[in-house]
């Protein structure tokens, strides 16, 4: 791509000619899933039949969104790499970048600062998945109309584990609490978290944590003080796991395998959206398929050139 001049580009964000970027942070420690996550980042461990860091790439995809930024550790950065490429076999455009340390999860952000270069974007973390019927479209217009920040509340039986909200007498969002002793709500904030273009800024002018991190929910924080966080909370219609202990990553192995023997459908490929979106033409797709000939997963972009994108 040409490089643009500040001043054009300016322009081109104030005539919402700048498409919404994407990032994946899929470093972190992995803590909870030791001895997995010994030689390999858990983001790259298998969730059914592909790799757990497909689920969150798609998500992106089906928000519509093509340039993507992947943070990783500098020891797993090059594995990623491995497997995503630079995108094109999906019609996408992947950069990476490397985080030193689990910094925290709004470290996305700062380190995301020059890919971002004045666009909006969506973070989503890369061990979430988000599944349902319409969630697509749900996403496109979360990201069309993000004003401020856009994130989503999802009822959970543990939220103490996440960033919780807390609602005021009018059911309007008044605070969000990072894993509270006592919960003020139900609603844990998902890893998918859309930000206007201020995002870098107010990320890098957080203070770290006791726990040494640049806090996600202090992020948020900053928005709602500004009257600008919307929530949208999630029914039980879209189903919301992460997938960061061993019993949350044998949970979403069941989940995908269970929808994908029962509909013939798959949970999460990246070719189907990319075709789907008419992103990838049919001679993409049959290349894809042969990549994987041998495996249920190419025999399935194989069958779906049969059909109309
Ligand atoms: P967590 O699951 O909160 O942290 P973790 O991956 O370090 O795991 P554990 O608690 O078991 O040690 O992170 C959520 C997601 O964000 C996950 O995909 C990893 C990623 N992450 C980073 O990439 N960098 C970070 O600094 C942090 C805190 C998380």
């Amino acid at each position: 791509m040409e490089a643009l001049h500040a001043g054009q580009n300016w322009r081109r964000i104030r005539a919402g000619m700048v498409e919404m970027k994407g990032i994946i942070l899929a470093g972190g420690t992995g803590s909870r899933l030791r001895p997995l996550t010994w030689a390999v980042c858990k983001q790259l461990l298998p969730v059914h039949d592909k790799p757990m860091i497909y689920y969150p790439l798609s998500c992106l995809m089906l928000a519509d969104i093509r340039e993507v930024l992947v943070i990783s550790t500098p020891h797993d950065l090059p594995l990623i790499r491995r497997l995503l490429g630079d995108g094109a076999q999906w019609g996408l455009s992947i950069a990476y970048a490397s985080q030193p340390s689990p910094g925290g999860i709004a470290e996305a952000l700062v380190l995301g600062e020059a890919f971002l270069d004045g666009a909006s974007c969506a973070l989503v973390l890369g061990d979430n998945l988000l599944y349902g019927e319409g969630l697509g479209e749900m996403l496109r217009s979360a990201g069309r109309e993000v004003r401020g920040a856009h994130v989503f509340g999802y009822p959970v039986a543990n939220p103490s584990r996440y960033g919780v909200l807390a609602f005021n007498e009018q059911g309007a969002v008044s605070d969000v609490v990072e894993k509270p002793a006592s919960p003020p709500s139900t609603y844990a904030v998902p890893g998918l978290y859309f930000y206007d273009a201020s995002a870098p800024q107010r990320a890098s002018a957080l203070r770290p944590s006791p726990r040494g991190e640049l806090e996600i929910t202090d992020l948020n924080r900053s928005y709602l003080s500004d009257g600008l966080l919307d929530v949208t909370r999630l029914g039980r219609g879209i189903a919301w796991l992460d997938m960061g202990t061993p019993r949350a990553l044998s949970d979403a192995a069941s989940f995908v395998s269970s929808l994908e023997s029962r509909t013939g459908l798959k949970v999460g490929c990246p070719e189907e959206i990319a075709f789907r979106q008419g992103w990838i033409s049919g001679e993409q797709l049959m290349a894809a398929a042969e990549r994987h000939a041998g495996s249920d997963y190419g025999a399935y972009l194989g069958a779906l050139l049969g059909e109309a994108p």
